[in-house]
């Protein structure tokens, strides 16, 4: 689905944490938002599903306001995999991937549901440990419950905060294919990042926030030294390898 960001302006109290943000976003993209801590891309994330309300400026998913898209529509066409977990319950990891199916379950689940979630258990090599409470495991397989209950969703749209941050390298770069394979499949996938390098590599449209605003926005070109510069405000180099361009910081 298309994403469309019509001068989002967004504050908490007074002052706006998002200024006038205008940014396009196709289906089949897989945009990451990148930016200093509290730069607004948290903020960003939860505008676009609703969980914030937009008064200033809109965000139209497909042409359609999201304050119009009724909720139950708006659980099914967006997953969000926050952050950070909220400590709730303990719970088994087939059913935190069943949950997923809540926004088409009437009172219970059906046999599809329980069938597709077995299923996305089995995608995400998770079978072995459907059985355990999901805070028993570790960060990368927590990770990868959470992502696989978003896809339990069907969505078309899946916002991910900051996915790979608790990751070792194997993981992040397994969870950032698996992102692009279903950005490739034709869902729109937005991720809030901190690794400019994984974002120049993987991202096909890279959105640099700055203080709330859009300081750059474009293919993963856009990720040059000046830009990393100008954004974190640290010195670094551009270290050229195999076609590839790598961002380092500057110790000398
Ligand atoms: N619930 C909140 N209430 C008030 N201010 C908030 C809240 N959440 C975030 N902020 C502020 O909004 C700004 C952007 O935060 P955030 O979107 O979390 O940035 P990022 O995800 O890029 O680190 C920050 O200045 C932050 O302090
Ligand atoms: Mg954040």
């Amino acid at each position: 689905m298309h994403i469309s960001l019509q001068n989002v302006t967004f504050r908490y109290d007074r002052d706006p944490v998002l200024k006038e943000i205008r940014v396009d976003m196709d289906r089949g993209d897989m945009v990451a938002l990148v930016g200093p801590n509290g730069s607004g891309k948290s903020t960003l994330i939860k505008c676009i599903n609703g969980i914030l309300p937009v008064r200033e400026g809109d965000v139209l998913i497909d042409g359609a306001s999201v304050r119009t898209i009724p909720a139950v529509q708006r659980a099914r066409r967006i997953a969000y995999v926050p952050q950070t977990e909220q400590k709730s319950v303990p719970m088994q990891v087939f059913d935190a991937v069943l949950l997923g199916r809540k926004p088409y379950i009437q009172w219970r689940p059906s046999r599809g549901d329980y069938e597709r979630t077995a299923g996305i258990l089995e995608r995400f090599d998770l079978v072995d440990v459907a059985m355990r409470e999901v805070h028993k495991l570790s960060g990368g397989q927590q990770q990868r419950v959470f992502i696989a209950r978003a896809l339990n969703q069907q969505p078309e749209i899946l916002l991910l905060d900051e996915p790979t941050a608790n990751l070792d390298l194997r993981y992040q770069l397994e969870t950032l294919e698996l992102l692009r394979d279903l950005a490739g499949g034709g869902i729109t996938v937005v991720i809030a990042m901190h690794d400019i390098n994984m974002a120049s590599l993987f991202a096909s449209r890279v959105v640099m926030l700055k203080g709330g605003a859009v300081f750059a926005s474009g293919g993963p070109e856009i990720v040059t030294a000046e830009h990393v510069e100008r954004l974190f405000g640290v010195k670094v180099r551009v270290v050229q390898d195999n076609g590839n361009r790598f961002i380092v910081p500057d110790r000398t």
